[in-house]
């Protein structure tokens, strides 16, 4: 088994059921407490051991960049005012030198575009794919816990994070069909990108994050146009299923759809009480606005 090193984060997304906040500002660097989505994302990934990070942007993104960059002139600053605590903070959240690469979607093509424009970055290797809309809530992080799974079973295979959501809500996601146990996996019979309730195969949605095999890219290269006119990745997937082993896994830890408000708001309030030195004081002060309405 080849060792999943690279990891890829599409970030080309306009963020418009945000505006206007991402006007001028990348949706992925809205915070979720005082860590931008993008910030929390990377983190999970550097903590299942993923060594280089892949970011695929577009126009007006640039604020990622200077993000996983060393800001020599605030350093400079905050060790002028000895404020150390803030320094380790900086260096501790910055991948190293060379461990960062971005490439930009030129158009807006879908998260299969998107994915098939970090090929030449990504190489021959197995890869993960960790989508910052979604925040998973764990310690182990999602990424962990399926690097875990996926040693346990042992083949190139590929494998997709998955939950349940309730019926109502499957046309907003990808939807697997559920196979024969693998270890603490399943083997997925089927995916379906946005299906209708009535032609979903489970409950079980696609969750933002994914171990997949480079085959994925020749597959992606001739792939027609899909749901919403998008070349979608679930499609290809469907695709590499015919060739490949696809794993689903069950994760531990509470999601957040943080590419809508109300999943958005919901993470920052969670988050936010998970933090020792915030915690009561949030919670006070929520319990009143609660109170009041
Ligand atoms: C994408 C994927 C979908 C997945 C979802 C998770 O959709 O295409 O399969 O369930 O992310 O958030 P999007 O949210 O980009 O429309």
């Amino acid at each position: 088994m080849k060792p999943i090193r690279k990891a890829i984060f599409p970030v080309a997304g306009l963020g418009t059921r945000f505006l206007p906040a991402t006007k001028a500002m990348p949706k992925e660097m809205l915070t979720v407490v005082d860590r931008p989505l993008i910030q929390h994302v990377v983190d999970e990934a550097r903590e299942a051991g993923i060594e280089h990070f892949i970011f695929v942007t577009g126009r007006g993104k640039g604020a990622i960049e200077d993000h996983f960059d060393v800001h020599f002139e605030l350093d400079a600053t905050l060790t002028d005012r000895n404020k150390q605590a803030e320094l380790e903070q900086l260096s501790r959240d910055l991948p190293g030198a060379g461990q960062t690469s971005f490439t930009r979607q030129q158009l807006p093509l879908g998260l299969g575009h998107a994915v098939w424009c970090a090929r030449d970055i990504v190489g021959d290797e197995p890869f993960a794919l960790l989508l910052p809309d979604v925040l998973v809530q764990h310690t182990p992080g999602c990424l962990a816990q399926m690097m875990q799974v996926y040693r346990e079973q042992g083949s190139d295979a590929n494998m997709i994070a998955v939950e349940e959501v309730p019926p109502e809500r499957v046309h907003m996601y990808g939807v697997v069909g559920v196979g024969a146990a693998v270890g603490k996996a399943f083997k997925i019979t089927q995916m379906v990108e946005k299906p209708k309730r009535e032609a979903a195969p489970s409950n079980l949605s696609i969750t933002g994050r994914y171990i997949l095999q480079p085959e994925i890219f020749a597959i992606l290269e001739n792939q027609p146009r899909g749901a919403g006119g998008e070349i979608q990745l679930t499609d290809g997937m469907v695709r590499l299923a015919q060739m490949q082993p696809f794993l689903g896994f069950k994760f531990a830890g509470q999601s957040f759809d943080c590419g809508s408000k109300i999943g958005f708001l919901a993470a920052n309030v969670s988050y936010a009480l998970a933090r020792e030195e915030l915690a009561p004081e949030f919670r006070a002060e929520l319990k009143r606005i609660l109170k009041d309405l």
